[in-house]
């Protein structure tokens, strides 16, 4: 029997405030017709006071860990990626232990922006496989709500917050984490990065992009990593039940399953809701579609993601 890492719960948590494409026109020179028909979104979910990429974490691993039936004192990691921690540090993660009450357990933040949680993921399943851990939270969190420049009307429209995460549990047997790809070509920092940071300005930074250099790249990356980690697990395309994708932009999803030759109807999409949430958005897409019963034990699912830097990853799992 192969030990592995096996998602046993999910959860996901949202602002409360729930931003309309009508609603952001009113802040910046843009339109609902523009926003859908060049990107999918419709709504954003806004963090208000007092709501923090660490509180919203919070949320979703008490959901997680009571999908899972885990006591939060049986977790002995928690890896949270996010690139909009709640302060320099100390790390989101070790505010997201002391929330839910438990004093020893392997604690940090992974920062790979969009693809932070595949890389979270990997981690921690390395870690599981490894015997350094046996039961892990692994968390998606964002508020890039308070990164964006408000003024340029081709980022803030695209972004929101929230925050995703499973239960990891190591166990015997054929579900659980197959194989995942990882990747990073630092080339590109100039295509999408934040114009601020400790130890350059300072300050936090706003978001700058040259989207359809993205684009191109995205479609390009996620198509070749989806390839590498089938093959890597042994398994094809037409084994897939579902693509759970990083929801940047619905025309991004619809060229990747193109070309990957995959029907719509396997991808799960919540672009329309949620615009892009950077890290939080696989986890969450993920807990939404179990929650709704579309995801079901014994499915093949694909993660994938690709944001900042650039960084991009993969993950095949039996559910
Ligand atoms: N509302 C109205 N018009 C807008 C706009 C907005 N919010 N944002 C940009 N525009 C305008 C531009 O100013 C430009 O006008 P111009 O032709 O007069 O100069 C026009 O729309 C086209 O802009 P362009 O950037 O070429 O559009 P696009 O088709 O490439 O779509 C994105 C822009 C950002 C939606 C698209 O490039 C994209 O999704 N890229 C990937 C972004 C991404 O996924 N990033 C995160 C990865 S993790």
């Amino acid at each position: 029997m192969t030990l592995r890492a096996r998602i046993v719960g999910t959860g996901s948590a949202l602002p409360k405030n729930r931003v309309s494409n009508d609603e952001l026109a009113k802040r910046v020179d843009t339109s609902d017709e523009w926003i859908v028909a060049r990107t999918g979104i419709r709504f954003r979910h806004i963090a208000g006071d007092g709501e923090t990429t660490a509180s919203l974490a919070t949320e979703a691993c008490r959901k997680a860990l009571d999908t899972a039936k885990i006591a939060a004192t049986d977790v002995d990691l928690i890896v949270l990626a996010t690139a909009t921690p709640d302060q320099t540090f100390p790390a989101s993660a070790t505010k997201v232990q002391a929330a839910l009450g438990i004093d020893d357990c392997i604690a940090f933040d992974v920062a790979a922006v969009c693809s932070g949680f595949l890389y979270a993921l990997s981690v921690a399943d390395s870690m599981i496989r490894s015997g350094s851990a046996r039961t892990a939270l692994v968390v998606g969190a964002e508020t890039f709500s308070r990164i964006l420049d408000w003024e340029d009307r081709t980022t803030c429209v695209l972004f929101g917050d929230g925050a995703g995460a499973v239960v990891l549990r190591a166990e015997e047997g054929d579900s659980g984490i197959l194989a995942t790809a990882l990747h990073a070509d630092g080339r590109h920092n100039g295509l999408l990065y934040v114009d601020g940071g400790p130890s350059t300005t300072g300050t936090v930074g706003k978001v700058r992009m040259k989207g359809s250099e993205v684009f191109r790249h995205a479609v390009t990356n996620l198509a070749s990593v989806m390839n590498e980690v089938l093959d890597r697990a042994n398994v094809v395309t037409s084994d897939v039940d579902w693509v759970v994708p990083h929801q940047a932009n619905a025309r991004i999803l619809d060229a990747t399953a193109r070309k990957l030759g995959l029907p719509a109807e396997k991808v799960i999409v919540t672009v329309d809701q949620h615009a892009n949430t950077s890290a939080a958005s696989v986890p969450l897409a993920l807990d939404l579609a179990v929650r709704d019963g579309r995801i079901k034990a014994g499915d093949l699912v694909v993660l994938e993601a690709m944001g900042g830097g650039f960084t991009w990853g993969a993950c095949v799992a039996r559910i």
